[in-house]
């Protein structure tokens, strides 16, 4: 031993960061696969995203996992965009290159992907989508939906204009099929599969939260059969999927689209097969 550091270092971004579970999930992957990686949490508040890239560079971070409310300036300020980065104008994984540049992903898109084949065994291919919301998390699902050949997405939001973005970044994924459109409640009848892509439910308050009880759609609109995702995961079980569940529908939070960005995060930063389940664990176990 020569006494030096060679440990590498990576780290969320945002504003709140400190409450986030990505410490946990990643340094859980270093330890489990024996790399000398550190992971750790940046309070960065809002218009400081350029600047956080520009400290990454100076002090040779591996990687950062991006929340809100940095996702679009760091787009931007990075030296090359992925395709889906380009399409949605917001990346939530930054990769140190090696030669200086910085590369912009966005893994939130096949981290839900992902996510549904592993809690669903849902296959996108062909199915109907009913899509409650239409902000950065709805439109990552939409493309990655779209990229994965759904057949039909159906946008539901409260702002039509932002609905209308949403259908626009799910036909922008492919060049052939053009699945994505401004729906309405009606569309839910007529999916296989309904998320919750709103933050309507979501509060880490007490179990007596107002906004903890919130819906984002009436449960009695489902039906065994389909399959819904409420993206939320903070709680783990929102009135809404307690609600679907007591019909007898299947219904799924959040949490592992959480660890399956994180799983394609790990991958893009260390180039080693993500340990899926020790990360799971380490999210269910809680905050770092
Ligand atoms: N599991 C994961 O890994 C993961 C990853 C990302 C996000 N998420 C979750 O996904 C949710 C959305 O995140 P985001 O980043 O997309 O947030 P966002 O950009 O702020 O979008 C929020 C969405 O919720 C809608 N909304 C908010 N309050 C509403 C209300 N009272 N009634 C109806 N609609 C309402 C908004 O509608 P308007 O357009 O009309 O304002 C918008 O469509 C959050 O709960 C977040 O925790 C989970």
């Amino acid at each position: 031993m020569d006494g030096l550091s060679r440990s590498r270092l990576a780290a969320v971004i945002g504003d709140p960061a400190r409450h986030s579970r990505s410490p946990a999930i990643h340094n859980a992957a270093f330890a489990s696969t024996g790399i000398d990686w550190v992971f750790t949490a940046f309070e960065v508040p809002a218009g400081d995203g350029a600047a956080a890239l520009d400290a990454m560079r100076v002090l040779q971070l591996a990687g950062l996992s991006v929340t809100m409310p940095l996702k679009s300036e760091v787009a931007e300020a990075a030296d090359v965009r992925d395709d889906v980065v380009e399409v949605l104008g917001a990346a939530n994984c930054i990769v140190a290159l090696g030669d200086g540049r910085l590369r912009a992903a966005n893994t939130d898109a096949a981290g839900f992907i992902a996510a549904l084949r592993a809690d669903a065994g849902v296959v996108p291919e062909g199915i109907r989508v009913a899509l409650l919301g239409a902000g950065g998390a709805a439109r990552a699902v939409a493309w990655g939906l779209a990229d994965a050949g759904a057949a039909d997405i159906a946008v539901i939001n409260r702002t039509p204009a932002r609905a209308q973005a949403a259908a626009d970044a799910a036909n922008a994924a492919s060049s052939e099929a053009k699945p994505g459109r401004v729906g309405s409640i009606d569309d839910i009848a007529g999916a296989d599969l309904v998320v919750n892509a709103t933050s309507v439910g979501m509060g880490a308050g007490s179990s007596t939260d107002p906004q903890r009880s919130a819906m984002p759609c009436d449960p009695a609109r489902l039906l065994p059969g389909q399959v819904a995702v409420d993206l939320i995961y903070e709680p783990l079980e929102t009135a809404w999927l307690a609600g679907l569940r007591e019909r007898g529908i299947e219904a799924h939070n959040g949490l592992s689209m959480l660890v399956f960005q994180a799983a394609a995060a790990f991958e893009l930063w260390t180039g080693i097969e993500a340990p899926v389940d020790v990360m799971r664990q380490a999210a269910v176990a809680g905050r770092a």
